[in-house]
């Protein structure tokens, strides 16, 4: 039943498709579509990506057996290995949680009475906080969650007119909770706009969750000196240069969303909380800083890791379940600390690649391979051009696709 059902997806495509695409679409599917089109909409194949794994850390005392990541990038998972390795033997993590809750927000675009709008909000907020946690919080009440605080806030618009937000502070525990902060703010925006004669745009969470902010922290000893000076340099230099702060976050982007990926999680979300934050004072920084003292160098980093382990695909997709249980996570804190950790080696495995040998170098092996890839070269001639292409990078300090086709070339000749 269920296959005939995907077999008629495909063949609404066998007038777009060629026999051989609708092949590849089909190899796709190992068992049924029935996961996917729980998630989606219009589903008609899977998509796959590398799953790896790396040893575990240590965060408060607390070891966090193996790390699961889904990821594409070359060399990321290598990086990682090796400094998880190194952070070992030389550091200790620390992590705390600042705040528990998410923000929902609801929009009043344009006042008519601004002057009195904070106060408005105030006056019922007792009462909206109660209807919210018998109504749509309940259940997140009994697991000892639900709505915690309401606030106002007054902002202008460029066209001078006064713009209300209210903040629908929600504690989610251990579930990333968009749906549950959304239904609550849709089931008060009607409340408050019958009390205080005003009219909402629209209520929506906000992924810039400063209410609940993630520290991590690396404390590294016995470091060669100067390499420990140049991290920190490297560090000023992602405060100082949002160019650079863009991709100073990047790598560190690279092993959270790994984890977030391989934990069912919305990397959409966690990137926009984080490159949000990164830039919420009004400049755009790097998310970490590196400070060297002498042989030690410590590492910090901050920002809103809004990730769950309930809810959402964490529970349905059995991959997703899986990497929990490697990471062996008790709650949704926990797992923040455990990306924000990574986040954090895979930023000192860059800034450690960029300020000695430059980033090329530890991606070489891989990325020969990607070059021999796009030539037709036979097992036998690979060994060939290998040795050729690593020659050129020796000489050059680089090396592109054309040398993998001139070398091949010539060696047919
Ligand atoms: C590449 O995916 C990530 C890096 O660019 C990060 C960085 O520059 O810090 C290497």
């Amino acid at each position: 039943m269920k296959f005939r059902k995907e077999v008629k997806q495909l063949r609404q495509l066998e007038n777009l498709l060629s026999a051989a695409d609708l092949q590849l679409l089909k190899s796709t599917i190992d068992d049924d579509l029935e996961l996917a089109n729980i998630l989606i909409e219009n589903a008609v194949g899977y998509f796959k990506l590398p799953f790896a794994l790396t040893p575990g850390i240590t965060i408060n005392n607390k070891a966090y057996p193996l790390i699961p990541l889904v990821v594409e990038e070359t060399s990321v998972v290598a990086g990682l290995c090796k400094n998880i390795i190194f952070a070992k033997s030389h550091g200790t993590f620390f992590a705390s949680q600042e705040g528990h809750s998410f923000i929902g927000q609801i929009h009043f675009p344009n006042l008519q009475a601004p002057e009195i709008f904070e106060k408005s909000i105030l006056d019922i907020k007792e009462e909206l906080i109660v209807q919210a946690n018998q109504n749509p919080c309940a259940s997140m009440v009994k697991r000892g969650g639900g709505v915690q605080d309401i606030t106002a806030m007054l902002i202008t618009r460029p066209d001078t007119k006064i713009m209300g937000i209210v903040h629908v502070l929600v504690d989610t525990k251990d579930a990333m909770g968009a749906n549950i902060i959304n239904q609550t703010c849709e089931y008060l925006k009607p409340l408050i706009e019958a009390s205080i004669a005003e009219k909402a745009l629209m209520c929506i969470l906000s992924n810039l969750n400063t209410e609940r902010l993630t520290k991590v922290e690396i404390l590294l000893e016995d470091l060669d000196e100067t390499l420990a000076h140049r991290i920190e340099e490297a560090s000023i230099v992602a405060q100082c240069d949002p160019y650079r702060a863009v991709t100073h976050n990047k790598g560190i982007m690279n092993g959270m969303d790994a984890v977030c990926l391989a934990t069912g999680n919305d990397w959409r979300s966690l990137e926009a909380g984080m490159h949000g934050f990164a830039g919420h004072n009004g400049t755009y920084r790097g998310l970490s800083n590196w400070v060297a003292k002498g042989r030690q160098l410590k590492g910090t980093l901050v920002g809103p890791i809004n990730v769950g382990i309930v809810g959402g695909m964490t529970g349905i997709h059995p991959m997703a379940a899986f990497s929990l249980r490697c990471l062996g996570v008790e709650n949704s804190c926990e797992l923040a600390y455990v990306m924000g950790a990574i986040g954090l080696i895979q930023n000192f495995a860059a800034l450690r690649a960029l300020v000695t040998d430059g980033i090329s170098k530890g991606h070489m092996r891989l990325h020969l391979r990607n070059l021999l890839k796009q030539t037709d070269a036979t097992p036998c001639e690979q060994k060939k051009v290998l040795i050729s292409l690593k020659q050129i990078f020796s000489d050059k300090q680089y090396v592109t696709a054309t040398d993998a086709h001139t070398i091949l070339k010539k060696l047919r000749s």
